[in-house]
């Protein structure tokens, strides 16, 4: 009988065990999975774990200092933020295959924490990498035994060849709602543990075409609306989460005021799940959604259209790419 302490007291001597009196960073993306696997390497190995927050300009509005502060506060752990907007952009550019994509910043990731690690290097030797991956990231990217590879998760079928770290990945047999008690179990604030999913690849797959900074600028916003309304309408604990995505290369024609307007569709993408291996669309209030919709065509400039996804996983997986 697997009790959340004895997952955790397993997890933190196995990782004791592999580390050693070695030095390891963790990739901290503000989800739940990096945060949670970041606290047992820090219950096993204390100092010896420096965090890396990799700004790769994908994020949504208020990421990067909800982890500054809210990790940080909480675990008390090394933190070093890296600005690599530029370089994952330049790295996308022109970039418009799913899977492309997914390889190019599983791959930047990597280089980053490369770079970090050389940084790094008046403290000690960094040989381990942490990851949060969990057990559907290890399946869905065709790791599973059996399985096929519907998409290259950014730290599992992203990763590039010539990786230099041995990972370390406390979560890997875990589905999200163990990891979510694990983290409790581990002291960390609701605030953490009870965040919806976001993908490491960010808004880099949530853009329909190719990625630039406009774009990105159109996404964060319209997404910024989204989650806003649905926090205001207190729905945020009956949905999984709720992928905002821009049709970058599709334009439709609208009417605003007197004219004539030729914009891009949002599609709103709310899902309800147990374990993100299949999901069912959530059937939102229309108030809400009308509330959503007039204020992202509104306020956001580049936008006339807003549309909903009413498909299940499967045939449909969460995220459109
Ligand atoms: P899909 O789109 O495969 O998503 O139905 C299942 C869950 O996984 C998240 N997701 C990712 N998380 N790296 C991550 O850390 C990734 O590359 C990735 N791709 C998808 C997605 O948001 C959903 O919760």
């Amino acid at each position: 009988q697997w009790t959340t302490s004895s997952i955790v007291d397993d997890q933190v001597k196995r990782i004791a065990e592999q580390v050693g009196d070695g030095r390891a960073i963790c990739g901290l993306s503000g989800g739940v999975d990096s945060a949670v696997a970041a606290a047992l390497v820090q219950r096993a190995i204390g100092e010896r774990l420096t965090c890396v927050f990799v700004d790769h300009g994908l994020l949504r509005s208020g990421e990067r200092t909800q982890v500054e502060r809210d990790f940080v506060a909480a675990t008390g752990v090394n933190l070093v933020t890296v600005d690599a907007r530029e370089r994952f952009l330049d790295a996308l550019a022109g970039v418009t295959d799913p899977e492309e994509k997914r390889k190019i910043i599983g791959r930047e990731f990597i280089r980053v924490f490369e770079q970090a690690e050389r940084d790094l290097k008046a403290e000690g030797d960094y040989k381990f990498l942490v990851q949060g991956t969990l057990y559907p990231d290890v399946v869905e990217s065709g790791g599973g035994e059996g399985a096929a590879n519907i998409k290259s998760h950014h730290n599992v079928g992203g990763l590039p060849d010539d990786l230099q770290f041995e990972l370390v990945e406390p979560l890997r047999l875990l589905f999200k709602d163990e990891v979510r008690r694990v983290g409790l179990e581990l002291g960390l604030p609701e605030t953490i543990v009870q965040r919806q999913p976001f993908p490491g690849p960010g808004l880099g797959i949530r853009i329909i075409g190719a990625v630039d900074a406009e774009r990105l600028e159109t996404l964060r916003a319209a997404d910024a609306i989204a989650r806003e309304e649905l926090t205001a309408a207190g729905l945020d604990g009956e949905i999984w989460q709720c992928p905002v995505v821009l049709l970058a290369d599709v334009r439709s024609v609208g009417v605003q005021g007197d004219g004539r307007t030729y914009g891009h569709p949002i599609v709103l993408r709310p899902v309800s799940s147990e374990d993100a291996m299949t999901a069912d669309w959530t059937r939102l209030p229309y108030e809400v959604l009308e509330r959503i919709s007039t204020r992202i065509t509104n306020e956001v400039a580049e936008v006339n259209r807003v549309v909903l996804d009413v498909t299940s996983k499967p045939p449909g997986t969460i995220e459109w790419e």
